[in-house]
């Protein structure tokens, strides 16, 4: 079986083909992306109305560029898959529309896949795939959630953010630094050369008992000091940047283990944007490897948004029976949609 996905929930237009053989995990054909990120530098964020016209521009150049590099043809398509949500309502209607005229034109089956469910099931295309269940850490821009995942479409949520995600975390006070957009990978490479104890910032909800998250503090503390350093904040800003990501990684490290620790469970699954920071992957490591925890992360190329992801899940949701792909062609699209709301969508 041959899965088409295409991703379009925020600002990277993502198109790929999976290949399914009966029960085995299904095989990466080609892939393709285009990321809005220069276009939307200029205005320090992404702009809804430009995502969607842009997505509009690039998923077709990009649905073919993917099906020559899989040397497959349109007709070989079996299951057109797209981002129903959660994201951006302009830009999720394009990804939909286009998924569900292909499928219309085609006479072939189509699905909606919730964009974390491609995030978290991402690493299963990586060269060292997870077996369930695990507890799932999903850190993208605008999620921060940890879910005991049991099987394909079967996730508890054990505890998510209160405020800001990670990834607004990382966006938010890389903006206050002037480092631009998209602030995360910016942020985390200044911070390799900054001292992270310079600033004591602090680690919200780290001792609250659950599994929830705030960063919303954070980024005023953050704020707080760069209004302190005035003049200074220029030799100042790579030590002020190590310690932002050392608040917000010792947050997550700790919140994981304290997951993996009520639940039992030996496996921890890493996804979304901020699964690429290496910091986060190197602490996370070194405590699991103590405790005997296996850790998967997707490949680099695929922790942020792709269409890899959306096509893997629509493919593993298949394969596992939990949902039919359709041969109608109505569609909607959800901005909001929690992943625990996801059985029997
Ligand atoms: O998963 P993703 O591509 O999009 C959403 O679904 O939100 O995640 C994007 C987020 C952004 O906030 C970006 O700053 C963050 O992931 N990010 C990083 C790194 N690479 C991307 N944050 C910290 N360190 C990185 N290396
Ligand atoms: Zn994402």
């Amino acid at each position: 079986m041959i899965v088409l996905g295409i991703e379009s929930s925020c600002d990277e237009t993502g198109v790929a083909l999976v290949e399914t053989a009966g029960t085995q995990v299904p095989v990466l054909r080609a892939h393709a992306l285009h990321s809005q990120v220069e276009m939307h530098q200029a205005y320090g964020g992404v702009v809804p109305e430009l995502a969607s016209r842009d997505h509009i521009r690039r998923v077709l150049p990009l649905a073919e560029q993917v099906l020559a590099e899989a040397g497959c043809r349109l007709p070989d398509i079996d299951v057109v898959a797209y981002t129903r949500g959660p994201g951006l309502a302009g830009a999720l209607l394009v990804g939909a529309g286009v998924a569900c005229a292909l499928g219309a034109a085609l006479g072939k089956p189509v699905l909606g896949v919730h964009h974390l469910e491609g995030h978290l099931l991402s690493p299963f295309l990586g060269q060292d795939p997870p077996q369930f269940p695990f507890i799932a850490l999903l850190v993208s821009g605008g999620h921060t959630q940890l879910m005991q995942v049991e099987g394909v479409g079967s996730y508890r949520m054990l505890g998510e953010t209160i405020d800001d995600a990670a990834g607004e975390a990382f966006d938010k006070s890389a903006k206050l630094l002037g480092l631009g957009y998209p602030g995360g990978p910016a942020l985390s490479r200044l911070a390799q050369q900054g001292d992270p104890a310079a600033f004591k910032l602090p680690r919200p909800l780290l001792h609250s008992g659950d599994l929830d998250f705030s960063f919303a503090g954070l980024k005023t503390a953050v704020l707080t000091q760069v209004n302190k350093l005035g003049g200074e904040l220029q030799a100042r800003k790579a030590d002020l940047a190590a310690s932002t990501e050392a608040a917000i990684v010792d947050v997550l490290v700790k919140k994981s283990l304290a997951a993996l620790e009520s639940s039992g469970l030996q496996r921890i699954v890493v996804a979304g944007g901020v699964g690429a920071n290496r910091l986060l992957r190197a602490q996370l490591d070194a405590a699991c490897r103590k405790r005997g925890v296996r850790v998967h992360y997707p490949e680099l190329a695929l922790c942020t948004d792709n269409g890899a992801m959306i096509a893997l899940a629509a493919a593993m949701r298949l394969q596992a029976g939990v949902e039919q792909a359709r041969l109608s062609y109505a569609f909607d699209v959800k901005p909001r949609w929690p992943l625990d709301a996801l059985a029997g969508a």
